[in-house]
């Protein structure tokens, strides 16, 4: 990967059960120099800024739930590349406090809020057209960054070369589904396995119809945790915690759910003897600040599992 933008680093996942099943599994993490739009975030929105650009579009509107890591990552998108952002917020009352938001705020989105009810309709032509007549200039990009445009840049990820070798499997956590259609599209050698942390029985619909062709190389399930989008369960965290002092970091409603599910899984006899596994870490760090927000994590746990220097215990 070439581009001076980004940076791929990969990190063996050390663990002894693993080891003793021979199965490897090798954790790629990417960094930005946008450090907003890391992970699965730049990737997605590239060809979309591409677009406007191309198009002479004034900015870019897209949908998120009150924590979103994507309207951040589009936030930032905006402020560094000089477009504006809209972002369209799922919220019955909107709470300014939200760290999520300030930021988004801080680096210049314009945020719209709309009743859960109305979130819902956001690919109904009229509530779009009724967007449209307000934000006519705009590029509509869906919840997630996930369309069409999101494919060719996940496609320039290198992720089957670990430095260990071919990996035998991809996996990523799926949630709206454009990052695991990129990397289906991208593979069609490889096995991909997208690890659902939401709970939406028309994702596995929605990722054929972002594919170009239909594929046959890849299977969505379900966490293991069974808990609600959003939600964790103490050993998750615990798993996440854990990882932050192999220096992997995660947190509990993304990767750290579905690699505790991965992890799990090939405990258990899932994969081969000798699989060579490569999970791609989507990013989503700064989910962490509103989880401390929500009180569902700890100062400390926060400031571990960010990897912050200043470990030194909760100050509340
Ligand atoms: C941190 C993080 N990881 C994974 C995902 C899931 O990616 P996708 O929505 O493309 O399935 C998201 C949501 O976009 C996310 O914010």
């Amino acid at each position: 990967m070439s581009d001076p933008f980004y940076q791929l680093q990969w990190q063996l996942l050390v663990d002894p059960l693993l080891t003793a099943r021979q199965i490897q599994i090798w954790v790629a993490t990417l960094s930005c120099r946008v450090p907003d739009i890391a992970g699965n975030k730049w990737l997605k929105l590239k060809y979309h800024i591409q677009q406007i650009q191309q198009h002479n579009k004034k900015g870019i509107l897209s949908f998120g739930g009150a924590f979103s890591n994507h309207l951040v990552a589009l936030a930032a998108a905006g402020q560094h590349f000089g477009f504006h952002t809209v972002g369209i917020v799922r919220s019955s009352a909107p709470d300014w406090h939200n760290p999520t938001l300030t930021r988004c705020r801080e680096l210049g989105m314009q945020l719209q809020f709309v009743q859960p009810e109305q979130y819902r309709q956001k690919q109904q032509p009229e509530f779009l057209a009724w967007l449209q007549s307000q934000y006519p200039d705009f590029l509509f990009v869906p919840e997630g960054g996930s369309s069409p445009l999101a494919l060719p840049g996940l496609a320039e990820l290198p992720i089957t070369r670990t430095p260990a070798g071919t990996a035998s499997l991809i996996a990523c956590a799926t949630a709206s589904g454009g990052t695991l259609a990129g990397l289906i599209a991208a593979h069609p050698d490889t096995s991909v396995l997208g690890i659902s942390v939401v709970k939406d029985s028309s994702l596995p619909d929605r990722i054929d119809q972002l594919l170009p062709v239909q594929h046959s190389n890849w299977q969505l399930r379900q966490e293991q945790s069974q808990k609600p989008y959003g939600k964790f369960t103490q050993q998750t965290l615990q798993f996440c915690l854990d990882l932050a002092q192999q220096q992997i970091y995660t947190e509990p409603v993304y990767s750290g759910k579905a690699l505790h599910s991965l992890v799990g899984w090939a405990q258990q006899g899932d994969f081969a003897p000798g699989s060579h596994i490569a999970f791609f870490h989507t990013g989503g760090l700064q989910g962490l600040a509103g989880l401390y927000y929500r009180g569902l994590i700890n100062q400390q746990q926060y400031q571990l599992l960010l990897g912050s220097v200043n470990v030194a215990g909760p100050a509340e």
